[in-house]
């Protein structure tokens, strides 16, 4: 089956940290390094983005835009309005398919710095993506059609799982849970290697357990097929170790604290976008 993705030629706004990991998910699934291109204005990350993926860059975005068929912006949410506007009066701008991974940037936003009619794709991927583990939400404007989505999802496909959002409402709360989620996890992470620490565990050996349980624990769950509630059930036998530990969980009201987490942090990004 031909890639969505196939003839495409892919132009990076912004070399970042988000850029890289995109473009060196897309060179390891077989995108050639050819058919992509970045525009930066930092030319130090010109150069790194270059040395690291052989992807030649340049700093003229209207430029980058005329040789290519989808443009990532990968600036940051403060940068994007002010490059649209930049690349204002370009009479290009409504060919290519723009893709925006900015937080917080909503699509009525992004379609008031192009022209009518423009396709455009909103998402929301996270850190774990700069591992090829990331989790990306795709959310396209009314324009954009369902081979556009297609293509978005073959470009994010390259670097974790996607998921394509029915309205740009669950935004707010993808950033909450996925987009947000990473550090709740490291914060769990500190909290269970300190415990062992505390337990008399030498701290590398408590962090390195840590750290393999939680990556076993969550590859179990996303291979098993059972659910994470199902998995728990199977480990905590009656007067067991599981149960007494769970319990103290239970009295911490651990879902209730995850639960607010991720209705403030989408709250916040509700704020966030109302603002921009
Ligand atoms: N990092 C993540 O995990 C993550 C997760 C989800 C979403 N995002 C989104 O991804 C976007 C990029 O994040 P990042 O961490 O990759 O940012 P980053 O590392 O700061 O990269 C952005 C790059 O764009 C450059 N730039 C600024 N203005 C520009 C312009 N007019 N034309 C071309 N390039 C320009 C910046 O240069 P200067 O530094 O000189 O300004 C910088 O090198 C953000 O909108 C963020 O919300 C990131």
């Amino acid at each position: 089956m031909t890639s969505p993705l196939e003839t495409k030629r892919i132009g990076f706004i912004g070399c970042g940290a988000m850029a890289r990991a995109l473009a060196g998910g897309l060179l390891a699934s077989g995108v050639p390094a050819t058919r992509m291109g970045g525009t930066d204005i930092d030319s130090a990350q010109r150069q790194d983005f270059e040395a690291s993926l052989g992807i030649a860059t340049g700093s003229d975005n209207a430029r980058l835009v005329a040789e290519s068929d989808v443009l990532v912006l990968c600036v940051k949410p403060g940068v994007v309005l002010k490059v649209l506007e930049g690349l204002g009066g370009q009479p290009d701008l409504q060919r290519p398919l723009w893709i925006s991974i900015a937080a917080g940037i909503r699509i009525a936003a992004l379609e008031s710095g192009l022209p009518p009619g423009a396709r455009i794709i909103r998402t929301m991927p996270n850190t774990p993506a700069l591992v090829g583990a990331g989790a990306s939400v795709l959310c396209p404007n009314a324009a954009a059609g369902d081979a556009d989505a297609g293509v978005a999802e073959a470009l994010f496909s390259a670097v974790g799982s996607t998921w394509r959002a029915p309205s740009e409402d669950l935004m707010d709360p993808v950033t909450g849970l996925s987009g947000s989620g990473p550090a709740y996890v490291f914060l769990f992470l500190e909290g269970l290697a300190e415990a062992g620490v505390r337990q008399g565990l030498p701290p590398n050996a408590a962090l390195a357990l840590a750290l393999q349980t939680t990556f076993g624990a969550a590859k179990l769950a996303l291979e098993d097929g059972r659910s994470p509630a199902d998995l728990r059930a199977q480990v905590s036998s009656p007067g067991g170790t599981t149960l007494a530990g769970l319990a103290q969980l239970d009295l911490a009201d651990l879902k209730g604290a995850l639960n607010r987490a991720v209705e403030a942090a989408a709250a916040r990004s509700r704020e966030l976008s109302d603002d921009s």
